[in-house]
């Protein structure tokens, strides 16, 4: 077969040019020119008549019936939305030894008795994959293991056996689609490569699931170029230093994308967190300054987290603001609000803000006990250890009613809490303390962040 020859792509904004450049000529970005393969034949002749008609249905109608395969790993299950779904391609992307080949051999081995499982492994040795089998104490399960890095050998093996129902491909990175030019991993070889095998989930109505390692920048390489071709995307994170893995849905065409699931690495694999929040907490040192319990969403589960921060003098012109868990952006919206609005100095402090246990929080609910932390912090008196904090600041300092107040609160009742710091009920100012006892909490409302910082500066509580 000849080959054409390949044609480079802004992947910005799509421009097509005859050779690579730094450079796009057609919007300026930088660095976006990727080698591609060439459309399949280009479209001649598009005269009616010659595709196929579908049927045009109404917008009302009885959905297909996805019939979802749960794999009874309820924290993956619920972050799917319910289990796998045939046809459809899911890509799991993670930091290098996060513990996603373990993560995929465990939903297979458990999705194994119920449909055939297959493993294709680019990055290890058959016997290395056996090797975490059986240390996972699942050698037993019958997941059929194949150690190949060439796509056409993939399909060729996948149409050579009964058509399988879940294809695990570990890593995209490493496949690759022998007629072109460009090395593995690159931009144009994962876009075949996961291509060619998106086609056959959707073909044979399989479900694929594909492995890829996360670049430094947090995006899965290739500017989300697979991030828009699967139907699902599954980030797996955590602290390699910490034993929690966060399994957490980024984009789902079947389900919610809030949702996490917690894991806990083990010396036997991975093990499910069904209580979150009792594993967050565990580490409290109880009344100690600087630390806020946050009572936080996660989809649809409440989850409590202890917020920590330090303020230290610093030496520098520009003090630092570091901050692990958290969005920069708010933390500084954060200390501008105290500085602003509530006279507290932190001009010449350095501020370090973490996010306990290796969670990531999106929340602006978590600006409260955000403000808390820095405020216990700044002035060395303790938060109570029995309060959870939970509330939106505005930039005029108010504290902004955020949803699911009462599942915040009724979570932090079960784990032993006795009273919640929060905002004011939505419509109406009700008494400043104690006014409502939520789902047996003491509740102290707080309309606007000044008035915590006295509530700490007239000693706590
Ligand atoms: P792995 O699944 O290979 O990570 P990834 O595929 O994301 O690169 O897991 C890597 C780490 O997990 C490795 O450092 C060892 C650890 N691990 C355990 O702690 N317990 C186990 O049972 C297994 C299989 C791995
Ligand atoms: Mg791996």
């Amino acid at each position: 077969m000849a080959r054409r020859a390949s044609v480079f792509i802004c992947q910005q904004c799509g421009a097509s040019h005859p050779r690579w450049s730094g450079r796009c000529d057609a919007c300026g970005a930088w660095n976006s020119i990727v080698e591609e393969a060439p459309a399949e034949a280009p479209p001649k002749g598009l005269t009616p008549g010659k595709g196929r008609p579908a049927d045009l249905v109404d917008l009302a109608g009885a959905p297909l019936a996805t019939a979802r395969q749960a794999s009874g790993i309820s924290e993956f299950d619920r972050v799917t939305g319910g289990g796998l779904v045939p046809g459809s391609a899911i890509l799991i992307g993670g930091d290098p030894g996060i513990g996603k080949s373990t993560l995929v051999l465990q939903v297979a081995a458990a999705l194994a008795p119920k449909m055939a499982c297959v493993y294709v492994s680019g990055e290890e040795a058959v016997d290395q994959v056996r090797l975490r089998a059986a240390r996972l104490g699942l050698a037993e399960a019958d997941v059929k293991l194949a150690a190949i890095t060439d796509v056409r050998d993939v399909l060729a093996t996948l149409s050579g056996i009964a058509p399988p129902a879940l294809v695990v491909v570990d890593s995209i990175q490493t496949m690759y689609v022998d007629d072109l030019d460009s090395a593995p991993g690159s931009v144009a070889q994962l876009r075949a490569a996961s291509q060619a095998l998106i086609r056959f989930a959707k073909r044979g109505g399989a479900t694929v699931v594909l492995v890829g390692h996360v670049t430094k920048e947090g995006l899965i390489a290739g500017p989300r170029v697979l991030e828009h071709m699967v139907d699902t995307v599954l980030y797996f994170e955590g602290d390699r230093g910490h034993q929690f893995r966060i399994l957490r849905a980024v984009k789902n065409r079947f389900g919610a994308t809030d949702e996490i699931g917690v894991f806990e690495m083990t010396g036997a694999g991975l093990a499910e967190v069904a209580n979150p929040s009792a594993l967050f907490l565990a580490d409290r040192r109880g009344e100690v300054s600087g630390a806020a319990v946050f009572a936080g969403i996660e989809g649809s589960r409440p989850v409590l987290v202890e917020i920590q921060a330090l303020c230290a003098p610093s030496a520098l012109a520009t003090p630092r603001r570091a901050v692990v868990g958290w969005d920069s952006g708010r933390l500084a919206m954060v200390i501008a609000v105290l500085e602003a609005r509530c006279g507290l100095a932190l001009r010449g402090y350095d501020v370090y803000l973490n996010v306990a246990g290796g969670l990531r929080i999106g929340e602006p609910a978590a600006d409260l006990a955000v403000a808390a932390a820095l405020v216990s912090a700044r002035l060395e008196r303790p938060a109570p250890a029995d309060a959870v904090l939970f509330g939106e600041i505005g930039l005029s300092g108010e504290v902004r009613a955020v949803g699911q107040a009462e599942a915040r609160m009724k979570e932090a009742a079960k784990l032993g809490f006795a009273q919640a710091w929060g905002p004011p009920p939505p419509g109406g100012a009700k008494g400043a303390k104690g006014a409502d006892a939520t789902a047996g909490l003491a509740v102290t409302r707080i309309a606007h962040l000044a008035d915590l910082v006295a509530m700490f500066r007239d000693g706590a509580d």
